[in-house]
């Protein structure tokens, strides 16, 4: 490919959970819980004291939320039974039934909706105001952004593993989008800790283009289609407002990348060449190495990105392959 190495930061294991959103939802259900705590006794508990039932009085009512495309809502899930509490996930239609029963397994209740992934955030909001239950979103809109930040830093800690991990660090970051929430941590913390920082690009599919769009406008944007894309993690016609200011600014290149790259791109992680470790990745998470494979087909794009034998690229594997295999 005319690369210097690509690394790939594999969240198909992540704690058993299959998908990187494990970092973001449990984390955000526990800063909730322990600033009600902490606003009733001025003290905040640690994450083993609210998994204990410290201070139940307090935590036992919440009744936690979200809509999903699926990985979110399990680890809202997980983070719900973890510390007890109810938790009621909106499905778009076109989730897959293995994701639907990873969160039923983790004890929460599921409802579909009769649309897509912006349909199921507007009835999960719906539903919240008028049954005072607490949204725990990944996605922001105003007035709304404490939570998604909270669940954003979660995801900070696989950048952390890669700087740790990857002494000379990247000098090329392939990154999906949904809303941006990956995005925008990844981006955000490598910006901070790299000087001259790497180069970033954001890849989405073709249909669910919010972050290329809105690139265009210079300003948050819809996507140019209605979102039927294979790569449901990505499939969002809205960016999260909150992640302009970094996703937004510091983006080097937004691209797309078309459906039918998805199998090929997963058959070749699982059956990599030269002794490279075979990766299980679902449609979402081999989004990055199919940008780059794009990319090092066309050598106007290349040569745009300044790529070659020195370059090292970082790729996410952003998510397993939950029962929808890569032959
Ligand atoms: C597997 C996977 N990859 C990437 C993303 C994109 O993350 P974000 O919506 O924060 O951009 C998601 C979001 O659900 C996902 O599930």
């Amino acid at each position: 490919m005319g690369l210097g190495e690509i690394r790939v930061k594999d969240e198909s294991q992540r704690f058993g959970f299959g998908a990187f959103k494990a970092l973001g939802g449990v984390l955000a259900v526990y800063s909730k819980l322990s600033s009600a705590i902490g606003e009733a006794y001025h003290a905040s508990p640690s994450f083993e004291e609210v998994m204990k039932g410290n201070h139940r009085e307090i935590t036992k009512d919440y009744v936690f939320t979200t809509a999903s495309s699926g990985n979110h809502g399990r680890s809202v899930a997980a983070g719900a039974k973890l510390f007890g509490n109810r938790c009621i996930i909106f499905l778009p239609k076109f989730t897959s039934a293995e994701k639907e029963a990873a969160i039923r397994a983790r004890g929460a209740e599921v409802i579909r909706v009769d649309g897509d992934y912006d349909t199921a955030v507007a009835e999960c909001r719906r539903e919240a105001e008028a049954n005072g239950w607490t949204i725990i979103s990944d996605t922001s809109w105003p007035g709304y952004e404490d939570t998604p930040r909270d669940v954003m830093r979660g995801y900070t800690v696989l950048v952390e593993e890669v700087i740790r991990q990857w002494p000379p660090g990247p000098t090329h970051v392939f990154v999906q989008a949904g809303v941006g929430g990956l995005a925008a941590s990844v981006i955000g913390y490598l910006w901070a800790r790299y000087e001259p920082r790497p180069t970033f690009i954001v890849v989405e599919p073709e249909s669910a283009d919010c972050w290329f769009q809105s690139n265009r406008a210079g300003k948050p944007a819809p996507a140019s289609g209605n979102a039927d894309t294979s790569m449901g993690g990505l499939a969002c016609r809205e960016i999260s407002p909150v992640t302009w200011p970094v996703v937004g600014l510091a983006t080097d290149w937004f691209m797309t990348i078309p459906e039918d790259r998805v199998m090929p791109t997963r058959r070749l992680l699982a059956h990599p060449i030269d002794g490279d470790p075979a990766i299980a990745s679902g449609p979402s998470g081999c989004a990055g190495l199919a940008g780059l494979l794009r990319v090092c087909e066309d050598g106007d794009a290349f040569e745009a990105l300044h790529l070659d034998r020195g370059s090292r690229v970082l790729l996410i594997n952003s998510e397993g392959n939950l029962g929808e295999g890569a032959a």
